[in-house]
């Protein structure tokens, strides 16, 4: 009795602590209804909503596609998204999930998922802009087929790094490189947005497969509208409770010897493409490639 009493306070303390951290661990997304955290952004009879808007899908057909955004602003955080994409004859479709600031030294993280021909392996292609530069893409297939099912696509952003997960396995890291003379995305909010649209003039095969009209509306599928980041004012330069996020603490500054091991795996065997390595649009190799390595 005395001991099961003992152990009861102990574990009471522990959850005021670590409740005082404001969330030292991540938060298990629970269902989280589009509108508490998102609004579409154009073509609203476009979005279609389902057991209470708990998930929704995006239509897209030859008058239009859609989008939708964050209401809130955000500085540093883990964004994810539950997505299932266009199935079948997806070509020339381009299913978007990405971080985006509003001002001119644009700062933004993608996610672009680039459809093909039926049974013909999906693109995911990645990028990161800092202060308006881009022109850091890297492509991959990936290692299921996203139309089948739901899989998480995330964005973890903190002060040290930016990394880009697929259900929990990373497939990119940007590490911040101010120490090169790179720009780091640190005093700009992003908002999330999602869209699907049409890109077949360059997303299959660099333009040549063209979007097949008799298959729409295509869609694709969302659900997971949790959102766990710092909320500030678009204006804001500073996340005002940096440093008491999960996100922050020691274990999230860098991978750890596991998350390097399957970094490096996802890139040996399904990298298509390489900002990095390729020396024909890029001889002098761009700075933080020195850090674009996966082990
Ligand atoms: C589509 O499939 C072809 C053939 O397998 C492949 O070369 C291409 O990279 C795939 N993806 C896109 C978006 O074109």
């Amino acid at each position: 009795m005395v001991f099961s009493c003992k152990v009861g306070v102990y574990v009471v303390v522990l959850l005021v602590a670590s409740g005082m951290a404001m969330g030292a661990t991540p938060k298990k997304a629970v269902n989280v209804p589009f509108g508490r955290n998102y609004v579409p952004t154009w073509a609203l009879d476009h979005i279609k909503y389902f057991n209470g808007g708990n998930e929704i899908q995006l239509l897209l057909d030859k008058y239009t596609g859609t989008g939708f955004q964050s209401k809130g602003s955000y500085l540093f955080g883990q964004f994810s998204m539950h997505i299932k994409m266009v199935p079948g004859d997806s070509a020339g479709t381009v299913t978007a999930f990405y971080l985006s600031s509003q001002n001119s030294e644009h700062d933004e993280v993608d996610f672009e998922f680039l459809g093909n021909r039926s049974g013909q392996p999906y693109i995911l292609q990645t990028n990161v802009f800092t202060g308006g530069k881009g022109d850091r893409e890297q492509r991959i297939f990936l290692w299921f087929d996203p139309t089948k099912a739901y899989h998480s696509y995330s964005i973890l952003w903190n002060l040290h790094q930016i990394v880009f997960f697929v259900d929990d396995i990373p497939i990119r890291v940007f590490k911040n490189s101010k120490d090169l003379g790179v720009k780091f995305p640190f005093n700009q909010p992003m908002k999330l947005y999602s869209s699907l649209w049409n890109a077949d003039d360059w997303a299959t095969r660099g333009g040549l497969e063209k979007t097949d009209w008799s298959k729409a509306p295509f869609v694709a599928s969302y659900k997971g509208f949790h959102i766990d980041g710092c909320e500030s004012s678009v204006n804001a330069k500073y996340c005002a409770t940096r440093g008491k996020h999960w996100w922050d603490q020691k274990a999230y500054q860098d991978l750890d010897a596991y998350q390097y091991r399957r970094l490096k795996w996802v890139r040996k065997r399904f990298t298509i493409y390489n900002y990095c390595t390729d020396r024909v649009r890029f001889p002098k190799m761009a700075p933080e490639c020195k850090r674009d390595r996966d082990a």
